[in-house]
């Protein structure tokens, strides 16, 4: 889909750029026009672009078009940005390869004593437009592996990703049909809905056993979701359905993608924890991410101030809520209609609707943690702003919130988990998410194997 989504882009842009190309000779002829529009101005200056040679005029031509391009997708185009694991909060004095520091820096870390690694819930699998009609997916999240496909009735399945028949993986070279997805191996058809074989190409009857295993898939909110449960249990809830997104009132202008090295409870825990806010989130966005030099005095001059409170909901068990503004002082002086205010929906172990409201308009965030290994996640920001909001705005939003998040990214990178934590009378709410989070564990949940991790590494 990316793929055809990045040619469908280049055939456009080479368009455009032929058009350019083709029109650009015609610049040099343009000076009757501009004696009857500009007067003397243009004229002189068109008179000074013949002297040079066709070549480069048509040269400047393309370089005109490219940066026309470039300021058109700043201010209108979503913005996509995907980190890696390496990318943030690891760094080297020797200036060896990141990816090597990062991988020492997983291996080194202290684990501490984990909860189980994989709680029960509905995750984020895909956003909606990543799986077009007909295409196919592997993914591995969870600890399974799984295909992820589209059938030709639009909808969204999930199964196991290896065939049941000789285990080749269905998410590589499995073909959908209706609403089915056929084996690359041996040709064997499986039903998205139940994961029943419908069909064996060389046999006339499909055996009652011959079935794989079909997950629970839930689209809404242009997102795909899985629900996981170690025990084998029905949804007992489901993710919110958010009716801007659903009605276009807000609308999509990007998304951030982070890899982080920690335990899946570390990310959701810091909506409780308060008292983090004013230390780690106070230095301005300008000083960035890197926490050897946000708390330089050079920072002082200005600050986000913050109020948050944290609450888990009585009618809804699986929800917690937190409650959160933003304002920015200069020199003391609080900026006057600069407010960013929150109203988190902690929904499950994996997923936060985040509705924000400032001067300038409305939207949300839909944040999401899904486990890629015990102590692997992947951590999604999608933004949906209402119309009024111009999108180069948005995407500053967006990466003001990822700047944030970057700094606990580094945080969690680089920390161990603590199983009894050493907390005062303020850092109470901790311990009331410990205890709200851990309804999402049960008995069959997915203990942290040393031994697997070592093989892993
Ligand atoms: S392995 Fe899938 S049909 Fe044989
Ligand atoms: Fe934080």
């Amino acid at each position: 889909m990316l793929s055809r989504m990045t040619s469908s882009k280049l055939i456009c842009t080479s368009l455009f750029l032929a058009v350019v190309a083709a029109a650009s000779p015609m610049l040099l002829k343009l000076n009757d026009l501009s004696h009857s529009v500009w007067g003397n101005v243009l004229p002189s200056f068109w008179t000074r672009i013949r002297n040079f040679n066709t070549g480069l005029v048509i040269t400047s031509s393309f370089l005109f078009a490219y940066l026309i391009r470039k300021v058109w997708k700043v201010l209108f185009y979503p913005l996509e940005m995907q980190r890696k694991l390496h990318d943030i909060g690891y760094f080297s004095d020797e200036k060896r390869p990141l990816k090597d520091v990062a991988n020492e820096y997983r291996k080194r870390k202290k684990r501490g004593e984990v909860p189980p690694v994989y709680p029960n819930g509905w995750f984020h699998v895909l956003a909606s437009h990543e799986l077009v009609v007909g295409e196919v997916r592997y993914v591995s999240i969870l600890g399974e592996d799984l295909v992820v496909f589209r059938g030709t009735d639009g909808k969204s399945y999930i199964m196991n990703a290896y065939c049941p028949h000789l285990g080749a993986n269905l998410g590589i070279g499995g073909q959908v049909v209706g609403d089915c997805l056929r084996c690359p191996f041996h040709g064997w058809k499986f039903r998205g809905s139940d994961g029943k074989c419908t069909e064996i190409p060389y046999c006339e009857n499909v055996p009652n056993f011959a079935q794989t295993k079909a997950w629970h898939c839930l689209e809404t909110n242009h997102t795909i979701y899985i629900w996981y449960h170690a025990e084998g249990s029905e949804p007992t809830w489901y993710p919110d359905e958010i009716e801007e997104i659903q009605n276009g009132t807000w609308t999509y202008r990007g998304y951030t993608q982070h890899a982080i090295n920690a335990h899946i409870e570390e990310i959701p825990e810091n909506g409780a924890d308060l008292n983090h806010l004013d230390h780690l989130h106070s230095s301005p966005i300008l000083s960035g991410v890197d926490l050897r030099h946000i708390f330089s005095h050079w920072w002082q001059f200005a600050r986000h101030n913050w109020s948050a409170e944290w609450k888990p909901l009585e009618d809804a068990k699986h929800v917690g809520c937190l409650q959160l503004v933003t304002t920015i002082s200069v020199f003391g002086y609080k900026i006057p209609y600069l407010y960013f205010q929150v109203t988190a929906r902690q929904t499950g172990p994996g997923l936060v609707f985040m509705k924000w409201s400032s001067s300038l308009g409305d939207g949300i965030f839909l944040h999401s943690v899904t486990p890629k290994e015990p102590l692997l996640q992947s951590m999604r920001h999608t933004i949906y702003a209402s119309k009024s909001v111009p999108t180069v705005v948005v995407k500053c939003l967006l990466y003001a919130e990822a700047i944030q998040v970057e700094r606990d990214i580094m945080i969690w990178n680089h920390k161990t988990y603590v199983p009894k934590p050493l907390l005062v009378k303020e850092d109470q709410l901790i311990k009331k998410h410990r205890r709200w989070y851990s309804q999402f564990y049960s008995e069959n949940s997915p203990r942290l194997s040393i031994k697997k991790e070592t093989l892993d590494w």
